[in-house]
């Protein structure tokens, strides 16, 4: 059995607009995805998700693409997991040249499904490690962010970025501008997530906000003008200026609402942060639904998100330095 982990990620700035070319500034937070893989001689996909913090539960299912699971799960529960499942080790027959390989595949996360923190990317990384190594290959990071960037993609209609896919192989920081991918300086964030116990469909609000920028040239504008936000979040980012970070996180979270993608309980968790004293707050990911993600030093903005009605949870994350982690 070989196994790995990969950490979920906060948007600090750029999600959707990064879709289009516009540069993102993820950064990748200590709560992780493990993924436990072992072959199996039989060629088939066994995957066991009992614990991905929403419904748990259990898909058997062929190595087919047309496998149909035989379980009474919500379609949307059973192909969040398997379809990521089912790419990712697409992408570690195609690396390693083992077309017929079959593998038990365990998933353990703490990190909540579509909320927004980079869920299915951890997932996805994770499980291409762990799997390719189950075969005797490493991979090196690039590739590995390379591959699951394929995988997610492919599961998102080709309507993805590989910002959270490096984000979560690499750790930190990073930067993501079309193929650019970098890590970046980044000072100690004082980050702070509030978690509506929801979860968004990214492949829809991505085609949401496709529609609009092709139906109105200012919703266009307001792409480009994430990216702008996004470069003087970087130079905030580089002088450790906390303050304008959270100043600049305010205004994106402005613009992604202006293109459709928050939602009423992002929108108040977003101003029980700001009211609480925060530097900032915007939603973190595809939105609809999920975390926001706040800059508060002090306790009060988690205090005030775990009275907020809509809130679920609230917790202080860390910055995590590393990406993808091989377990013993
Ligand atoms: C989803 O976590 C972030 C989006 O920008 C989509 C993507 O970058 O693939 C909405």
């Amino acid at each position: 059995m070989t196994r790995s982990s990969a950490p979920g990620k906060v948007y600090l700035f750029g999600e959707h607009a990064v879709v289009y070319g516009e540069p993102a500034v993820p950064c990748a937070i200590e709560r992780r995805a493990r993924v436990a893989v072992e072959r199996r001689d039989d060629g088939h996909l066994r995957v066991n998700a009992e614990d991905l913090s929403l419904n748990g539960f259990t898909v058997e299912y062929g190595a087919t693409a047309d496998g149909r699971p035989d379980v009474d799960v919500p379609e949307s529960l059973v192909t969040a997991a398997t379809q990521y499942v089912d790419g990712a080790i697409e992408q570690v027959r195609e690396v390693t040249g083992a077309d017929e390989a079959g593998f038990d595949v365990t998933i353990e996360s703490d990190i909540p499904l579509g909320a927004g923190l980079g869920s299915s990317a951890a997932v996805v990384v994770a499980a291409i490690d762990a799997a390719t190594r189950e075969l005797g290959v490493t991979l090196e990071p690039a590739e590995l962010a390379d591959r699951a960037y394929r995988t997610e993609s492919q599961v998102q209609d080709g309507q993805a970025s590989r910002a959270d896919t490096f984000c979560s192989a690499t750790g930190g920081a990073v930067r993501v501008e079309g193929e650019d991918c970098r890590s970046l300086e980044a000072p100690d964030l004082p980050i702070v997530i509030g978690f509506d116990g929801g979860a968004g469909d990214t492949g829809q609000l991505v085609a949401g906000v496709r529609a609009l920028r092709e139906e109105y040239d200012f919703a266009a504008d307001t792409v480009e003008a994430i990216g702008d936000i996004v470069r003087n979040g970087e130079d905030a980012l580089a002088e450790g200026d906390v303050e304008e970070i959270g100043r600049l996180m305010d205004f994106n979270h402005g613009l992604l609402s202006a293109l459709g993608v928050s939602s009423r309980s992002l929108d108040t968790m977003v101003w029980a942060a700001r009211d609480a004293g925060a530097h900032g707050a915007k939603l973190t990911g595809a939105g609809g639904g999920g975390c926001i993600v706040a800059l508060d030093p002090t306790e009060e903005t988690e205090t005030a998100l775990s009275f907020t009605p809509g809130c679920e949870d609230t917790f202080r994350a860390e910055l995590a330095e590393e990406g993808v982690q091989r377990l013993e």
